[in-house]
């Protein structure tokens, strides 16, 4: 009996189809999710909150970030919404799995094949150091085991919130991180304008301004270095309007701290609730996290301010100046860069004459840019010797000491070029090391520029690169600044060293050249480094903490400068704008523009020149020498004060901004035409921002002996300034003036 039924099961079995067979292992058993308590975790600032919202069955949902609350406890009344059948609203950081159908922060492949992960609350921590507020939120997946730690630390008197994640692998077997964002938030408001920076080449940081529909809108680079060059990873958010606002309304600014390829995704869903969700770009990115390893993201800045864009600005700056750029605060020097004036065909001779012009200008650094090295591949253009870091004897015989030396002599500091992530075929480097070359099997290795990107995921390419620093260094006993190139972007990629692991290839460069940076920092702190990347290829707060400055743009005209210039102080501090003055026609654009527009120009940020000062004739030096001179008294606003932009060159046919001491004795205010308006009666009303009301400021117009303003040299009322009694007559395309303001 027995023997027969067994029989009848086994030809039951063999009747099914293969599926069903297969299924037969399954059983279905839910692993119990452990209930907690319910509680509101608030993150605060002096005037923000973060609110998320721990239910009682374990899930995290973003409530509130905007203005502080006073009783986030409130929320405490709210309920877990169940049977959702649009997923988790709201959740903190949303994975792919359980209920969730939306964009995700977290999207896991494990071993078995299979893609879900439902993160619980399991605890918490808060500490403090330095007055910033760390919160520490640790979730895990009951079936899986994975674990995630979400870390919010709250820079309270910036009114700014870092968010970053910490996946850990628990289990024996790797998995896959198809992506693992940096951090999400869900925001409901009736109109989301977003404003974002897109462009190219000599022409970065455009701005676009655009109402958000329903679905998803996308803001990536895929470039995997030069990531900035198009999009930059920073954004402001106007809610509950169509128009953006300088002074006032809700506004909820981000920016990822990541020079690799990066992903922002913001989606409108059916409640016309908006989740944002910043991080690595999972694109060719399927990270593999091995047993027990951990992948910390980096990490998303986010600030609130209900002033407008104007704030929200503000507040990321005051927190870059103090946590988020290398050196933030003081000032970096004047300076002749060699480039546009020398291009790469000069003698020591050339540099030398360059360095006395730049003394007698008043300006305090020469940079020797790039074509400074290679022999048996000269770099006398851009088609070899990169790689090769010696000094061209036959260019420079008497070496960087000589020309470092002469230039300490003049009084001026000394700086240097150098390009290390790249290679030419045309070096010996190539020659010497073809595996240290990014490629993929077979196929072509294409250039960009004519050269070669060095694989900087692999440990050895990173020591080298760092020796080229080093190297760079001790050429002569007082290098004081680099300017660090990078000019291409990465195709067709492929690491020789990482093998089948290619999918880490994006992440590693990128950590790979943190690693350089930080180890460069940790032997020399004192030297300035300027980032540059094709002009503003590399201009993130992933790079900043190691630089003090970044190259804007390669695009020097004065008047095209007005529009990337703008854009930059949407999120970035004026402190790391470098801005040259250079020869006219403009090299990039042919423009011709007065060079008292261009000082004007160059002035709001590091100003610097970059020509050959021996075209200038004995007038324009002098003219040079004065705005130098005017600059050296103001400057400290531009580098530590508060930014109000006053006019827009994307509004209308004036930009305008202002730079305000902390304590609100002292002012610099910048206008300039940029647009021709043929019946301007009576000058053009600037409401000057953030002054005292109550306070008489001295206005003072620099670098001209007739004002274009009628008060010029008198006092004023804060009070009257900002209401628009400052009004200086600009009649012409390329009119400007810069105004000083002291509180008397
Ligand atoms: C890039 C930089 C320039 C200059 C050149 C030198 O284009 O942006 O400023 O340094 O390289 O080759």
């Amino acid at each position: 009996m027995k023997r027969l039924l067994l029989e009848f099961f086994a030809m039951a079995l063999m009747l099914l189809p293969l599926e069903a067979r297969k299924t037969q292992k399954f059983t279905h058993q839910t692993i119990a999710i452990p209930r907690v308590q319910k509680q509101v975790l608030s993150i605060e600032t002096a005037h923000t909150s973060l609110v998320i919202l721990v239910h009682e069955n374990g899930t995290l949902q973003t409530v509130h970030y905007g203005a502080k609350l006073a009783h986030p406890e409130e929320y405490l009344a709210l309920n877990a919404s169940s049977e959702d059948y649009n997923g988790d609203r709201g959740a903190t950081y949303p994975a792919t799995g359980g209920r969730y159908i939306g964009e995700p922060a977290l999207h896991v492949k494990y071993a078995d094949g299979t893609h879900n992960t439902e993160l619980y609350y399991t605890g918490h921590e808060n500490s403090e150091k330095d007055g910033v507020q760390t919160t520490t939120i640790r979730l895990r997946d009951y079936v899986t085991g994975l674990r995630v730690r979400l870390i919010y630390e709250a820079y309270g008197q910036q009114d700014v919130i870092a968010a970053h994640a910490e996946i850990l692998n628990p289990s024996k077997q790797p998995v896959q991180l198809i992506q693992a964002a940096s951090s999400a938030l869900y925001i409901d408001a009736d109109e989301y304008l977003l404003t974002h920076l897109h462009g190219s080449w000599a022409a970065e940081m455009q701005l676009d301004h655009e109402l958000l529909g329903h679905d998803v809108k996308l803001i990536e680079s895929r470039r995997g270095v030069q990531a900035t060059q198009g999009n930059n990873p920073s954004f402001m958010l106007s809610l509950n309007t169509r128009e953006f606002s300088e002074t006032s309304g809700e506004v909820i600014a981000g920016s990822l701290a990541w020079s690799g390829n990066y992903r922002l995704s913001f989606e409108k869903d059916d409640a016309h609730r908006l989740n944002v969700v910043a991080g690595i770009s999972p694109h060719a990115s399927a990270y593999p996290l091995g047993p027990e390893e951990v992948f910390v993201t980096p990490d998303m800045l986010w600030t609130w301010s209900n002033a407008g864009a104007g704030g929200a600005s503000r507040n990321l700056h005051r927190w870059a100046r103090k946590y988020g750029v290398y050196g933030g605060g003081t000032v970096n020097p004047t300076l002749l860069n060699s480039w546009e004036g020398a291009y790469f065909t000069f003698t020591t001779e050339t540099l030398l004459r360059m360095m006395d012009d730049a003394a007698g200008m008043g300006l305090e650094m020469f940079v020797l840019d790039d074509g400074w090295f290679g022999n048996e591949y000269p770099r006398n253009n851009d088609d070899a010797g990169l790689g090769d870091w010696e000094v061209n004897v036959k260019k420079l015989p008497e070496g960087i000491d000589y020309l470092a030396q002469y230039a300490h002599e003049k009084g001026l500091k000394f700086g240097i070029w150098i390009e290390p992530e790249m290679v030419n075929p045309q070096s010996n480097l190539a020659h010497a090391h073809p595996e240290w070359v990014i490629q993929s099997p077979g196929r072509e290795i294409y250039q960009g520029r004519n050269q070669w990107i060095l694989d900087l995921s692999n440990p050895a390419v990173q020591d080298f690169v760092f020796g080229i620093f080093d190297r760079t260094m001790s050429l002569a006993p007082n290098i004081d600044y680099i300017k660090w190139d990078c000019n291409r972007v990465v195709q067709s990629f492929g690491s020789p060293y990482l093998g089948e692991a290619q999918d880490k290839f994006y992440v590693d460069y990128c950590q790979g050249l943190y690693k350089v940076m930080r180890r460069i920092r940790e032997k020399y702190p004192k030297v300035m480094i300027q980032c540059c990347s094709s002009g503003g290829g590399r201009i993130d707060y992933g790079s900043l903490p190691y630089c003090n400055e970044v190259w804007t743009s390669d695009n020097t005209d004065a008047l095209a400068r007005a529009y990337i210039q703008y854009s930059m102080s949407l999120f970035y501090p004026a402190c790391v704008m470098a801005s040259h003055v250079s020869a006219v026609p403009n090299h990039q654009t042919g423009n011709v523009t007065p060079l008292k527009f261009r000082f004007d120009m160059a002035c709001a940020g590091r100003l610097g020149m970059e020509l050959q000062p021996r075209n200038l004739s004995a007038e324009e030096k002098a003219l040079a020498h004065r705005c130098i001179t005017s600059y050296k008294q103001y400057r400290d606003l531009v580098f530590t004060g508060d930014l109000y932009r006053l006019a827009s060159p994307y509004d209308g046919s004036y930009f305008g901004l202002m730079y305000v001491s902390e304590d609100q004795s002292r002012a610099v205010v910048y206008t300039w035409c940029t647009h021709f308006e043929p019946r301007t009666v009576g000058g053009k009303a600037f409401r000057l921002q953030g002054l005292d009301p109550a306070r008489q400021y001295k206005v003072v117009e620099q670098n001209v002996d007739q004002s274009c303003w009628w008060g010029n040299g008198l006092s004023f009322s804060g009070d009257f300034l900002m209401a628009g009694g400052f009004n200086p007559i600009l009649p012409r395309l390329y009119s400007s003036a810069i105004f000083v303001l002291e509180a008397q």
